[in-house]
């Protein structure tokens, strides 16, 4: 299958090839890389889809070329997982205007010239977690609150949500902390945990920070004390289901990567069919109560794929 300057073209006889180009923002993430694989997956089950995926490597400058080039392409459908809301805007629009239909996935962007976005409410994400803790804690805790990228919808809707929760409680008081872009807590973290004697929670704004804080927190004889709460509930080694089986975590929030949706949608698109601009994703909160119902279910569907990738080979 070729795909040149300005055109993708099938060479399998009568069969139309769909060409869909995905723009990755993060490529050292697990979160990132299972939103890949499940969109490699999803694909493999559509022998007409030739899906693409470029890496940005936190970069905006390569995810707009990278877009750019699928534009240049030709390509059927664009899919971007979005590093920046504001400086991606004059791609989007140029999708737009050349009549590529696109689909933002997780971080919203500052225009509404796309075909959908896909997502889950970050602000319910942020309550559930708000609620859990209010739940465990009869509305008195000291909670470490360590942030994603503020400047990211996913980090600014988390602490929104968490917000309007915790501050009916006034036996709740809550220290903030930075991290890295969604990585490790910032050294901030320590001076908390040094200078406030009784943190009860860590409320983090995925599950690798909560990982990360966890073990600093072990470092210091804290892990006993400190009840950790993640955000993202991936299945599989150092996924927040394991970290909530292996009790690291007290709970995590699922936040579904929507990779296999966004294919789906992609072929929706491209089938003329009308598609919801907003197509949200389902939260919910996973603690030792349903962590391994959940995942049990994860690897049903991983099965269920499996067999029917066999059935086609
Ligand atoms: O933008 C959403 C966040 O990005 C996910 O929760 C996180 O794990 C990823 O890095």
């Amino acid at each position: 299958f070729v795909c040149f300057l300005n055109s993708c073209n099938s060479s399998d006889g009568d069969r139309k090839k769909i060409f869909i180009g995905f723009s990755q923002s993060i490529n050292n993430d697990i979160w990132r890389k299972s939103m890949d694989h499940a969109m490699e997956v999803e694909a493999s089950l559509h022998p007409e889809i030739n899906l693409t995926i470029y890496n940005a490597n936190r970069k905006a400058k390569k995810q707009i070329k990278d877009i750019d080039n699928m534009i240049e392409q030709g390509v059927d459908v664009i899919i971007i997982s979005p590093f920046e809301s504001d400086s991606i805007v004059p791609v989007i629009e140029k999708a737009n205007i050349k009549g590529i239909p696109v689909i933002i996935v997780d971080r919203k962007v500052n225009t509404s010239n796309y075909t959908a976005y896909l997502g889950a409410d970050n602000i319910e994400v942020g309550r559930i977690a708000g609620k859990h803790i209010v739940s465990l804690s009869n509305g008195h805790a000291n909670v470490i609150q360590i942030y994603g990228d503020l400047t990211s919808s996913p980090g600014l809707e988390r602490s929104l949500g968490f917000k309007q929760i915790v501050k009916q409680y006034p036996g709740i008081k809550v220290f903030d902390v930075d991290s890295d872009d969604f990585g490790h807590p910032k050294t901030n973290f320590v001076k908390v945990l040094d200078s406030i004697p009784n943190i009860d929670y860590v409320y983090s704004f995925n599950d690798l920070i909560a990982y990360n804080g966890w073990k600093i927190a072990k470092d210091k004889g804290l892990d006993k004390k400190i009840k950790f709460i993640g955000v993202d509930g991936l299945n599989g080694p150092f996924g927040g289901i394991q970290l909530v089986k292996d009790r690291v975590l007290e709970a995590t929030v699922l936040y579904p990567t929507g990779g296999s949706e966004a294919i789906k949608l992609a072929l929706k698109i491209v089938n003329k069919e009308i598609v919801p601009k907003n197509n949200m994703l389902n939260t919910i909160l996973i603690d030792s109560l349903n962590a391994d119902i959940m995942s049990n279910q994860f690897d049903k569907i991983a099965v269920q794929q499996s067999d029917i990738e066999q059935q086609q080979s």
